[in-house]
């Protein structure tokens, strides 16, 4: 497939994606050996992430989906966050596995994970595709972690946004800086 005009560079292909994606499967299978797990989807970013992920998990498995929004259209944070769709289910004493896209700021995966404890989960792990590379991110204590990619650098792709847009490419590419800046 062509690289989408508005993209200035592939930085993981679909098959890096992909191999990336098997070997986490593998880990969290092995984490939780004999153990059932509650896989959360964070919408809307983390939904092909999250569709791979569970395919190499090889654990009794629930899959949940929550919405959170703290971006709106902007580029950066706003720390606001607001919960879009919550789950149905009670997770009290279940082990809880949120599957995030990218951990930026850290400002949602920190609120998401105060929130939950509330909840009383018997664990609770975070596994994000990406991370940025930061000194001053919060310390959310992301268990797995596919990538870490640079900071001041903004990517699209493999269910990642801009203003709604680029979700649906195969690859993670960075957006051109003109089109956000
Ligand atoms: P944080 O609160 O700054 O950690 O931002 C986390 C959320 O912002 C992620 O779940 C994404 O939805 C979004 N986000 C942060 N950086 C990017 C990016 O480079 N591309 C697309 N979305 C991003
Ligand atoms: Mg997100």
């Amino acid at each position: 497939m062509a690289t989408h005009p508005d993209v200035s560079s592939i930085l993981f292909t679909q098959p890096q994606l992909q191999i990336k994606i098997e070997e986490l499967g593998k880990t969290i299978t092995k984490d939780y050996s004999g153990k059932s797990l509650v896989c959360i989807c964070i919408l809307k970013g983390a939904f092909m992430f999250f569709s791979e992920l569970i395919k190499h998990i090889d654990l009794p498995i629930q899959i949940e989906f929550m919405a959170l929004s703290s971006y709106g259209n902007a580029s950066q944070s706003s720390g606001n966050v607001e919960i879009l769709l919550d789950l149905r289910h009670d997770i009290k004493d279940k082990h809880i596995l949120i599957v995030d896209d990218i951990i930026d700021s850290g400002l949602t995966i920190t609120f998401l994970k105060d929130f939950m404890k509330y909840r009383h989960p018997a664990s609770l792990s975070i596994c994000s595709l990406l991370r940025v590379k930061s000194e001053v991110q919060l310390d959310a204590q992301i268990k797995y972690i596919g990538f870490e990619i640079p900071k001041n650098t903004f990517v699209v792709g493999f269910g990642l946004d801009y203003a709604e847009k680029y979700r649906t490419l195969p690859y993670i590419g960075i957006l051109k800086e003109e089109l956000y800046k």
